[in-house]
């Protein structure tokens, strides 16, 4: 039996200086990994976290040398504040910052029903709106190259799960929205970041940014601190058997790794969906309906303040 891909395996050989990346969630887990194999084959990292004291706290003890350390950046965004995520796209026009890609992996789920001081339901806050805005923003100021790439980790659940529906309401209801689930479900905040991705990769067709790659992709079960979230029970039952079921967090980054620095990726281009098969997989068909997919963007656009995006 071959092994299995690692986020270190699967970048080897790969020199990405001269390169920056934004990743989302880079302070625990998938993120982390990911941040930490890119700076070691030579990226630039932009690195939001919420608090920079963990970020640098779990950078420092990557085992990073000092150099690829140097080219990590953290930066404060809580991405459910989304004048904290318009503040992180205006300080990096500021500065000038391009990206060669883009890692939208951050996210919470399990967690009890809460509203930002935005009026936002917390997890969909953290998943989905913090990143539409962050992605809009980014492309509104070309600070992605026409070339880049952009990633979302989704999850099986957007695969597998045939009771997911693309809630809207998320956006305008969040409390009617949370008397039904009881707490804002985090798959539904990716299928509707899934369903944008699916609309910019039509989008920039006949634009600057027609060239641009736009992937989900799913690491499988994985060993991280994810496992601290969700109920207690599920959270004791995870401590015990997570170790011996889940696995290594190298082998749930390299799907992302992969995808994001890869010289040449198989599939169609449009929205290409990959598991840690290395493979385009496919998604269920409702994710792929482009009306869909306008009318989430076109509610997002309206919803989350950001303007329409002109290519
Ligand atoms: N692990 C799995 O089995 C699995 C499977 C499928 C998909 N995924 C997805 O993979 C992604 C990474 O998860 P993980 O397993 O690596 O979990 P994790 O270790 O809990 O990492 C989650 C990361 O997201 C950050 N984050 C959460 N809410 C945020 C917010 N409002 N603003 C800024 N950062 C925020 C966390 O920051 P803090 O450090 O501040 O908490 C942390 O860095 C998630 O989107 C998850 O849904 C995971």
């Amino acid at each position: 039996m071959s092994p299995k891909p690692t986020a270190e395996g699967v970048t080897e050989g790969i020199d990405l200086a001269g390169q920056r990346f934004l990743i989302t969630g880079a302070s625990s887990g998938l993120g982390l990994e990911l941040a930490r194999v890119l700076a070691l084959r030579g990226a630039s990292l932009v690195l939001p976290v919420r608090s920079l004291d963990k970020g640098r706290r779990v950078l420092d003890s990557a085992g990073l040398d000092e150099e690829a350390r140097g080219r990590c950046e953290l930066v404060v965004c809580d991405l459910s504040r989304l004048e904290a995520v318009r503040a992180l796209v205006d300080s990096l026009v500021q500065q000038g910052r391009s990206f060669q890609g883009l890692a939208l992996n951050a996210g919470v789920f399990g967690l009890p029903f809460e509203l930002t001081p935005e009026g936002l339901e917390f997890t969909f806050a953290s998943n989905f709106a913090g990143h539409f805005v962050l992605l809009h923003g980014l492309l509104r100021h070309r600070l992605l190259v026409p070339t880049g790439r952009v990633l979302a980790t989704l999850s099986e659940a957007v695969r597998l799960n045939p009771f997911l529906r693309p809630d809207v309401r998320l956006l305008t209801e969040p409390r009617a929205h949370a008397k039904r689930f009881g707490a804002a479900s985090s798959p539904t905040a990716k299928v509707l970041l899934s369903l944008s991705l699916l609309h910019l990769a039509r989008a920039v067709r006949g634009t600057w940014a027609e060239p641009m790659e736009f992937f989900g992709v799913d690491p499988g079960a994985t060993l991280t601190d994810n496992i601290n979230q969700g109920g207690r029970v599920a959270q004791a039952l995870m401590r015990v058997l997570g170790p011996r079921l889940l696995k290594p967090v190298g082998q749930g980054a390299a799907v992302l790794a992969w995808a994001l620095t890869t010289p040449s990726l198989p599939g169609e281009r449009g929205l290409r969906y990959f598991t840690n098969e290395l493979a385009p997989v496919s998604i269920p068909r409702r994710w792929l309906d482009a009306d869909l997919a306008e009318q989430v963007w076109r509610a997002s656009e309206a919803h989350l303040a950001t303007g329409p995006l002109r290519l």
